[in-house]
């Protein structure tokens, strides 16, 4: 029966861990996958996270079942931290969420609701945008379009491209916003360009669904979340998905979020109660660990505190490495213009590489980087900086 199946092509991003693992390059450097590494190189367990590890050992006391959506708390501490605690649609019980299994879980169940009560409508997600995107949604046989997001030309947003593309997209449809730090392009829209695209929003009646995955490493916990809390100003119905892989560093543990959000109370219980169904319909009911530390840190006040100071010091350590890779690859003779770079938020660099170089990185240097040119700034060091840029200057030489 199973003599026919084709092997699959390795997943852009997560398939190049596994080519990583079984380069025998003594340096090899990976620069693909979007995960924090320290100045050593490392992804150590955040202190905040530990602490509340060691509190949960001492109070847990059952390992039982959560119910279909998580723990009331974790709920109330997710909504308090994308909207503000006195926000209106909590306030109004306009918003609903459960816990998932991290972003990806809370992506999968949007798109299996959208699928069984939107029929018909097709998602559009920014040209580029994350890889694994189109896959979730066209796995539940969903259309996917793609509406104008980046120019090439002057590594920027074009955003009068973007606002012409959003204009086409009929009432009903669905359109996938990075909440903040563009994955792959860490391009945002400034604040007053999330208003614009509110207003467009509303105008055109389409359903904002916001992909927000580095809350706290654009600018800050409250400033990512500005263009999201506009939206809420403007529109009524919303959904969001969120992720605690990399703001908490718990990317193994799959914490995340879906949340529905609805013009009344009354309709935001019946949506819901159709998101608990796909939930339980998908993997029943999620996790506990990685929520529970998660409702930890963020409810007690030392914990917490504890751990907007370790989240700074990461948001911080890519910024400095954005700067210290520009002033490298100038410093090993490269003339073009990587400026650009230091300007870019959260995670990623869009370095602008093609396919043929980025494959020269991988086959000459050992150097791992996602095909799209994407780089994860978030794993350079001062050690691999040298090596790194000597490199892309040979590349671009060619
Ligand atoms: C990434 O974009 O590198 C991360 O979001 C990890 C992933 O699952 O692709």
């Amino acid at each position: 029966m199973f003599e026919n199946i084709q092997v699959a092509p390795a997943d852009p991003i997560l398939g190049l861990n596994d080519a990583y693992r079984n380069d025998p390059h003594p340096n090899k450097i990976n620069l693909g996958v979007g995960v924090y590494k320290d100045e050593l190189g490392a992804t150590p367990i955040l202190k905040s996270v530990k602490q509340a590890e060691e509190r949960l050992v001492e109070t847990e006391k059952t390992k039982s079942y959560l119910s279909i959506e998580g723990t009331e708390a974790y709920r109330k501490a997710v909504q308090e931290l994308l909207f503000g605690a006195d926000h209106d649609v909590i306030t109004k019980q306009r918003a609903h969420t459960a816990q998932s299994p991290g972003g990806t879980g809370a992506l999968r169940i949007a798109a299996e609701f959208i699928k069984k009560h939107m029929p018909g409508a097709t998602v559009w997600v920014s040209n580029p945008t994350w890889a694994n995107h189109q896959a979730i949604f066209q796995s539940v046989g969903l259309e996917v379009g793609s509406y104008a997001y980046y120019d090439a030309a002057s590594k920027s947003l074009d955003f009068e491209a973007m606002l012409a593309s959003l204009s086409q997209v009929p009432e009903g449809d669905v359109v996938l916003f990075h909440g903040c730090c563009h994955n792959p392009t860490g391009i945002d829209p400034t604040k007053e360009q999330w208003a614009q695209l509110a207003k467009l929003c509303s105008k055109q009646g389409f359903l904002p669904l916001f992909d927000f995955a580095y809350q706290g490493f654009g600018a800050g916990l409250e400033e990512d979340a500005a263009g999201l809390r506009v939206f809420l100003d403007q529109v009524q119905e919303m959904l969001i998905a969120n992720s605690f892989s990399k703001n908490f560093g718990l990317y193994n543990e799959r914490v995340g979020a879906i949340t529905v959000i609805c013009e009344t109370s009354e309709h935001a219980d019946a949506a819901f109660s159709q998101v608990k169904r796909c939930i339980r319909a998908n993997y029943s009911n999620p996790p506990s660990h990685g929520a529970a530390v998660v409702t930890e840190v963020l409810t007690n006040p030392q914990l917490r505190s504890l751990w907007e100071m370790e989240l700074q010091a990461m948001r911080t350590r890519i910024h400095e490495m954005r700067s210290l890779f520009v002033s490298t690859l100038r410093a090993k003779g490269v003339e073009q213009d990587f400026s650009f770079i230091s300007q870019q938020n959260g995670m990623f660099s869009f370095s602008g590489l093609n396919p043929d170089q980025v494959a020269q990185l991988r086959s000459e240097f050992g150097i791992y980087i996602v095909g799209s040119g994407r780089i994860s700034v978030a794993g350079m060091t001062k050690d691999n900086m040298e090596p790194l840029c000597e490199a892309i200057a040979k590349v671009l030489a060619n």
